[in-house]
């Protein structure tokens, strides 16, 4: 163990083969779509300074950060003829550090349109984007009547030629939900408008809804990351990252004792409980309070008190007690209890868990 895994409450292991292989699997599962990758929120939290590099080396040219600052920051980890497009598209008065850094910016408003258009015209050379339009989710992209005025004006193709129409599913991981139809048959009304560019419509659930919505090329980012893309159906893909945890301390209460904030917790008969420092500020959420299951050489431990700042407490009673020595791992995130499965006990989802991982934890890529 380095000094550096030996100082941390727990270690976090990222397996970029096991991205590589995600990745490989959603380049069959997408046909002919090309296939990008969502590397925002530092790649899920995974490090996109890792993570971009690894995808790139697979061939992946199309890489999606929500912010501007995160694209800056990606540029120097990726090949010139990676194209990094910006979610967000340029906050206002920061278009010309798109250009600067290379991005290219993801347009959502008439607004940025505008921006982007009368940068373009200032620098004399054409500007190229993508267009996003509102399918029906309301959050991001051109509303129709944005996006008829965006149409209605010649001078916008010519100054800032799209690189793809876009548009984002709302319900993808339920493949029944009729919205998926509905957002399909509206994405493709605008799409037969503009015939002759490349379209993006699917994230990771996106791509298993089948060829339809697959189109030129495909954004998907949790599936990377080894997170389940359809809902009730067993996972495809490899898991990515193991959360180990290790013992502070172990006690022995009586019944009618307590553990932890609020005393959530009372043992009704003697009771092991071992300390773990992991704790909230570390991303292990609080509503897994007296839920969940730790592994103990693949033991089951029930999770027991309140989630504290920076430690949880377990119930060890059933392990043999030359296994709870100070140090000894604790599995968190594993073989054992895959993340989806730590995500419903925290009433969350995946990505959530993965993009609260913790900057304390010691962090081990493995298969890069
Ligand atoms: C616009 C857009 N495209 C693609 C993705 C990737 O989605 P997923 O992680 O579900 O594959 C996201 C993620 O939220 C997104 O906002």
């Amino acid at each position: 163990m380095t000094p550096q895994a030996a100082h941390a409450g727990a270690i976090l292991t990222v397996d970029l083969a096991a991205v590589r292989s995600n990745y490989r699997l959603l380049r069959q599962q997408a046909g002919k779509a090309t296939v990008g990758a969502a590397v925002k929120a530092n790649a899920y939290g995974l490090g996109a300074d890792k993570v971009g590099p690894t995808l790139a080396a697979e061939g992946c040219r199309h890489f999606f950060v929500a912010h501007l600052d995160e694209g800056i920051a990606l540029r120097p980890q990726l090949p010139a003829t990676a194209e990094i497009f910006v979610l967000h598209g340029a906050p206002p008065a920061t278009e010309r550090e798109l250009i600067a850094h290379g991005l290219t910016p993801v347009l959502n408003s008439l607004q940025q349109i505008e921006a982007w258009h009368a940068l373009a015209h200032s620098l004399e050379r054409p500007l190229p984007a993508i267009f996003q339009v509102d399918t029906g989710m309301s959050r991001m992209g051109l509303p129709a009547t944005e996006a008829e005025a965006w149409l209605a004006n010649p001078a916008f193709m010519k100054s800032i030629p799209p690189r793809f129409l876009m548009s984002h599913l709302a319900c993808a991981e339920h493949q029944s939900h009729p919205m998926n139809a509905s957002q399909l048959a509206r994405f493709q009304s605008w799409r037969q408008r503009l015939p002759h560019i490349p379209a993006s419509l699917a994230n990771s659930s996106g791509i298993f809804l089948g060829a339809d919505f697959q189109f030129d090329l495909v954004r998907p980012g949790a599936a990377l990351y080894g997170i389940a893309p359809v809902a009730g159906v067993a996972n495809p893909l490899q898991p990515v990252v193991a959360l180990h945890g290790r013992i502070i301390q172990c006690r022995t209460i009586q019944r009618g004792e307590h553990v932890g904030y609020g005393i959530s917790y009372s043992a009704t008969e003697e009771r092991r409980i071992a300390t773990i420092g992991v704790g909230y500020a570390d991303g292990w959420l609080r509503s897994m309070s007296n839920r969940g299951i730790a592994f103990i050489d693949g033991q089951p431990t029930p999770m027991v008190g309140t989630v504290s700042m920076d430690s949880i407490t377990l119930d060890v009673s059933g392990i043999a007690s030359e296994r709870l020595q100070a140090g000894a791992s604790v599995e968190l995130i594993g073989p054992h209890r895959p993340l989806d499965d730590v995500a419903r006990l925290a009433g969350s989802i995946g990505y959530e868990i993965l993009t609260d991982l913790g900057r304390r934890y010691h962090r081990e890529y493995i298969g890069g």
